[in-house]
């Protein structure tokens, strides 16, 4: 049976041994014994050392390291090479590069320089993947298989001849007639009909906009090009190692491929968490991403797959992580559901284009500065925490969330492009997290009777399966959040035959009349039924008729003047919201307050702003995580007993907790 239980909180890094000479091995493996490392990630750029040509294999080097790590109780996370396939592998056999959406195909010498529908990267790869499963089958210190590194990262585009056929074969899958496929791209329009499969292409550069409904599919298809691959490497390591967990480490944030779906073919979700620590930086972002990444497998754990321990090298300014920052977020991450800290990488590497990447020790292996120090003193203290292995994160609210809504919503030719999905996702995230509410994250189409209340910000795209569960949850007494320009088009990004807000005006009581959408120079205020506070508002306007809503709040200014900005309306024993625009923050703060408090959800501990609570819980034991962000000391009230994992001992009353500092209590 595949084990999903580890046995400890992980703590470690990628390890890439092969930029170094043997001898260097026994001091890093004695420096990770100090630092209290207990998992590395192994041979994730390693294939052109494990393949010198087509028909040689060299494992011995990765033999000896795994030896050495496993004798010295350090648990390996194998990788498969796949994410940079040998120069000359690339030189043999060039269609295995991608092409461009211009024509060009790019060349070798960096990484992910391959077109994910190749077969002969297929073929290759799958060589490798089985040769490295058989050999470590039975290695005692397999512990779990990385497979490739953040897919699409560089390559999820390809515009070669393999993926134009690869593109057809998938798309009389899904539409059996190319009459079914002119409907769904709207291909009457611009005179794009097609009458044989032949004449569909890939959506390549082209003199002006090109089809949405094409970009879309194409979309899909490539998220599913690389997922094919995952899935074909995953099935070959299963045949070997079928009780090994397998994951891949997903990127942070990222747009073009549809995690909600590849989640369901991942054993466990690790991710790969790099906020940016500039001025600026807010603690809710980092909080978001992992609150989305522990939603696609509906709550279970997740592992910080990497993070940096202070400055990347690839943003334009690569600013430090100041002292305490790395221990506060890691610890951050763990209160929202990660079971391992992970860093990229383990020791600093001497050349490439990450060579001024921090790592957790430098290049010069001295542990006597101030990040390894803060390493070591983080996997000392990780020891301390194994009890949360079992215990996972709940919520009362949930935000709908949707990797094709966020494609299509941000195509340039709909009515503005100030508005961004993550961004509108973060403005109602954010408010809730300065609560200390916790969130879920949820795909459309999910069953939502576990949660009081559900938003779904900027939800352009209803996907059929989306509207039965809204309904359900209102009518049962739910409460539902949505905005402006939402209900808008259906899965082909067409737009519903009735209108906007589609299959939702029934249960939000409204229809949308116009998209009033406003430039950054454009101003506008609402006023909110019995009060004299006016509340400015950007971005967008929905121009709203009322069919069964009331309004709660008028627009101020414009041709508009008077018309509804916020509506409620009554579903079955529920309630459903819709905000036509983007208030200012103190007005949907105070819209928030009367919410929660109706439905009677309260943050688990009261803290000062700028401190953050939450807490993992199993059938027995319910632990809480205090995270001070700010700059001070802070005082927290108890009104129990609880016992305090870091520090060993029993507290209660009146606290302190220092600038910066985490405490994790369990409730006595
Ligand atoms: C990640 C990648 C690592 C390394 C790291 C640097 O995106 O998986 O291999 O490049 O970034 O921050």
């Amino acid at each position: 049976m595949l084990n999903l239980k580890f046995p400890y909180l992980f703590y470690g890094g990628d390890y890439n041994p092969e930029q170094w000479d043997e001898i260097i091995w026994d001091q890093d493996i004695r420096l990770m014994k100090k630092a209290g490392v207990n998992l590395v990630s192994l041979g994730i750029f390693s294939w052109s050392h494990l393949q010198p040509n087509e028909n040689t294999f060299t494992f011995k080097w990765l033999d000896t390291i795994m030896t050495k790590l496993n004798d010295a109780g350090i648990f390996i996370n194998l990788a498969t090479p796949t994410a940079a396939q040998p120069a000359w592998l690339s030189q043999k056999y060039k269609e295995i590069l991608p092409v461009n959406e211009y024509g060009i195909r790019l060349s070798y010498g960096s990484r992910q320089s391959y077109c994910p529908n190749s077969p002969v990267y297929k073929e290759f790869s799958s060589q490798i993947v089985r040769k490295l499963a058989d050999r470590y089958k039975e290695h005692p210190g397999l512990i779990l298989w990385h497979v490739n590194n953040e897919y699409a990262c560089h390559n999820s585009e390809c515009y070669c001849d393999v993926c134009i056929t690869q593109f057809r074969k998938w798309l009389i899958k899904r539409y059996h007639t190319v009459d079914a496929l002119n409907l769904a791209w709207g291909a009457s329009f611009w005179s794009q009909k097609y009458y044989k499969w032949e004449e569909i292409i890939l959506p390549k550069a082209t003199t002006t906009a090109k089809n949405p409904g094409q970009v879309l599919d194409y979309k899909r298809f490539m998220s599913e090009s690389h997922l094919k691959n995952y899935i074909m490497e995953r099935d070959i390591i299963k045949k070997y190692t079928p009780n090994i967990p397998v994951t891949t480490n997903f990127l942070p944030g990222f747009k073009n491929l549809n995690y909600f779906k590849w989640a369901h073919e991942i054993d466990f979700i690790s991710y790969d968490s790099y906020p940016d620590p500039a001025p600026g930086f807010k603690p809710s972002d980092p909080a978001m991403l992992h609150d989305l990444y522990r939603g696609l497998k509906h709550g279970k754990f997740f592992f910080i797959m990497e993070q940096a321990p202070n400055q990347v090298q690839w943003r334009d300014v690569n600013v430090c992580k100041p002292p305490g920052m790395m221990r506060l977020l890691s610890y951050q991450a763990i209160a929202h559901g990660a079971n391992a800290i992970l860093f990229f990488q383990w020791r600093q590497s001497r050349f490439g284009a990450e060579k001024f990447h921090s790592a957790m020790i430098p290049h010069n292996g001295r542990t006597d500065n101030r990040i390894s120090k803060e390493v070591g003193m983080l996997g000392k203290e990780l020891k301390k925490l194994e009890v949360l292995l079992d215990t996972h994160c709940i919520s009362d609210v949930a935000i709908i969330f949707d990797y094709e809504n966020w494609w299509s919503v941000e195509n340039h030719m709909n009515p503005s492009n100030r508005i961004k999905y993550p961004e509108q996702i973060g403005y109602w995230y954010e408010q809730f997290y300065n609560k200390n509410i916790s969130i879920d994250f949820v795909p459309q189409g999910m069953n939502l009777s576990q949660y009081k209340i559900v938003l779904a910000p900027l939800m352009y795209m209803v996907h059929p399966d989306a509207e039965k569960p809204i309904l359900e949850f209102v009518k049962k007494g739910g409460i539902f959040i949505t905005t402006f320009f939402s209900g808008v088009v259906d899965g082909t990004d067409t737009l519903f035959p009735q209108g906007s807000p589609g299959p939702l005006q029934d249960v939000l009581g409204i229809e949308v009349e116009e998209f009033a959408v406003m430039g950054r120079q454009m101003k506008n205020s609402i006023k909110a039924n019995n009060t004299k506070i006016i509340y400015d508002t950007s971005l967008w306007c929905d121009i709203i008729k009322l069919k069964t809503a009331v309004s709660l709040a008028q627009f101020e200014e414009d041709y508009f003047a008077g018309a509804p900005a916020v509506t409620v309306n009554g579903y079955g024993m529920g309630k459903a919201f819709y905000f036509a625009s983007l208030p200012d923050y103190k007005y949907t703060k105070i819209f928030l307050d009367g919410l929660l408090k109706e439905k009677n959800i309260f943050p688990a501990l009261n803290c000062p702003p700028g401190v953050e609570v939450n807490f993992r819980k199993n059938n027995n034991d319910i632990y809480y995580f205090i995270i001070n962000h700010t700059n001070s000391e802070n005082s927290i009230q108890l009104s129990c007993k609880f016992f305090d994992l870091l520090n060993g001992i029993t507290i209660s009353g009146d606290i302190k907790i220092k600038a910066q500092d985490v405490k994790i209590f369990k409730k006595l």
